[in-house]
């Protein structure tokens, strides 16, 4: 367990010092992290048995996010993608909230939907109700499917059945709602709802079509909130204007689809690192977020001292067990870093990320814009890259941002200088 996120100081560090205060705060080594700070380390013989045509891989860079409390934890959190700003950002809006209590997050189980479509039903309304009658039989049934995941206190729990108008007649949707536990179970709920298939044929007269899971996860919620502390984010005003931000997104889905983006941001990361499916992720946040008219997955509020209250609902379909999660070893490493024991811990931290990101970007949007920040850490890595280490790097690219030039040419004559 991590006794202090802060890590102050962590991004001044050169890599390598990175490497060696992460395996102080967490207790790893080598042998845990080694293909994570060592990408040549990757099997590709594990890589080659994943997808298809493999010929080789695509690394991205592995960042972690500081300052992180949630449910009274510290954690520190990998997050793997392209984009600059994103893990400064994460942490520094972890940073607001962290004294104030830090994030606090409930879910609703893993639940997963599983959609079995029936056409040409010649009496839907009766069809429904069979079906329904024979409801403990079904969740019977889709259970012996799974006697592992029955062992692990999961399985089908319950049944719906929704008759549906479309361009192609009535329909008759039967939904499964399976109990994954630690697992993502895209595999469990498919093969359960294809199992069903042919008693629902049976119940209904129909003719099953599609047998698969939604990913409109609505009844595998995570919920995060946190106090984010007013002076911290610079006053009064700036307050009222990130609420304004957020309004604004509320009200208008072209604001409101970059601002679930800047959301994702953050959650894809996480999701990313730990080998999850960000796809699936990206499409249960955006259904969720349109279930009423496309919405925010985040909202602010002014607390009594006037700080300012965020809160993110969100589907969160990851697991721990099986899948990309247990096979790929840098992975493997991600979920140590983070130290999370069970598929509903890492949820809730990924909502936590993904509501710390949104702070931030609101914040920036709502202060100085996001440019000069980008612009800052670009100049680091430009500095960086024209070869400056430790604290050349601050120095050359606070140089670099003053003269407006953040050239790896120019960062290359201000290190011969300083170097002088
Ligand atoms: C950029 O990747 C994300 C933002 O555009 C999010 C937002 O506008 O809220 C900064």
């Amino acid at each position: 367990m991590v006794e202090d996120s802060k890590m102050s100081g962590f991004y001044k560090l050169s890599r390598k010092e990175r490497v060696k205060m992460l395996m102080k705060v967490t207790g790893l080594g080598e042998d845990d992290l080694g293909p994570l700070i060592d990408p040549g380390k990757v099997d590709l013989e594990i890589l080659d048995h994943m997808i298809e045509n493999v010929v080789g891989a695509m690394t991205l860079p592995l960042g972690i996010a500081t300052n992180f409390k949630i449910d009274g934890k510290d954690y520190v959190i990998p997050m793997a993608l392209e984009e600059p700003s994103v893990v400064a950002a994460a942490s520094n809006a972890a940073r607001m909230a962290r004294n104030l209590g830090g994030f606090t997050a409930t879910d609703t189980g893993p639940l997963m939907i599983a959609q079995i479509q029936v056409v040409e039903v010649p009496t839907p309304y009766a069809a429904k109700n069979r079906v329904i009658e024979a409801k403990d039989e079904l969740l019977r049934l889709a259970n012996e499917q799974d006697p592992i995941l029955v062992r692990f206190g999961g399985g089908a729990r319950d049944l719906r059945v929704r008759i549906i108008d479309t361009s192609a007649g009535v329909m008759l949707i039967t939904e499964l709602i399976i109990d994954t536990r630690d697992a993502m179970g895209a595999n469990a709920v498919n093969t359960m709802a294809e199992a069903l298939a042919p008693r629902i044929e049976k119940l209904t007269d129909g003719r099953v079509i599609l047998r698969i899971l939604s990913n409109l996860a609505e009844y595998r919620l995570v919920r995060a909130r946190a106090t984010f502390d007013k002076e911290m984010l610079g006053g009064d005003d700036v307050v009222n204007d990130i609420i304004a931000a957020w309004a604004f997104a509320e009200a208008d889905p072209y604001r409101c689809a970059t601002h679930n983006k800047g959301i994702m941001n953050g959650i894809d990361a996480v999701v990313i690192a730990t080998g999850n499916d960000f796809r699936a992720i990206e499409a249960g946040a955006h259904s969720y977020a349109a279930v009423d008219g496309y919405k925010s997955l985040t909202k602010y509020e002014k607390d009594i001292d006037g700080n300012l209250v965020g809160s993110i609902e969100i589907p969160m379909a990851v697991g721990l067990v099986g899948g990309a999660t247990k096979v790929h070893p840098v992975a493997r490493a991600c979920v140590k870093i983070l130290g999370v024991k069970t598929a509903l811990e890492l949820g809730h931290v990924i909502a936590s990320v993904g509501l710390a990101q949104n702070l931030a970007a609101l914040r920036a949007l709502a202060s100085e814009g996001i440019q000069k920040g980008h612009m800052a850490l670009h100049a680091r890595n430009v500095a960086a890259t024209a070869g400056a280490r430790g604290e050349q790097v601050d120095i050359i690219a606070k140089r670099l941002v003053e003269e407006r030039n953040v050239k790896v040419e120019r960062a290359k004559e201000i290190l011969d200088e300083v170097s002088k």
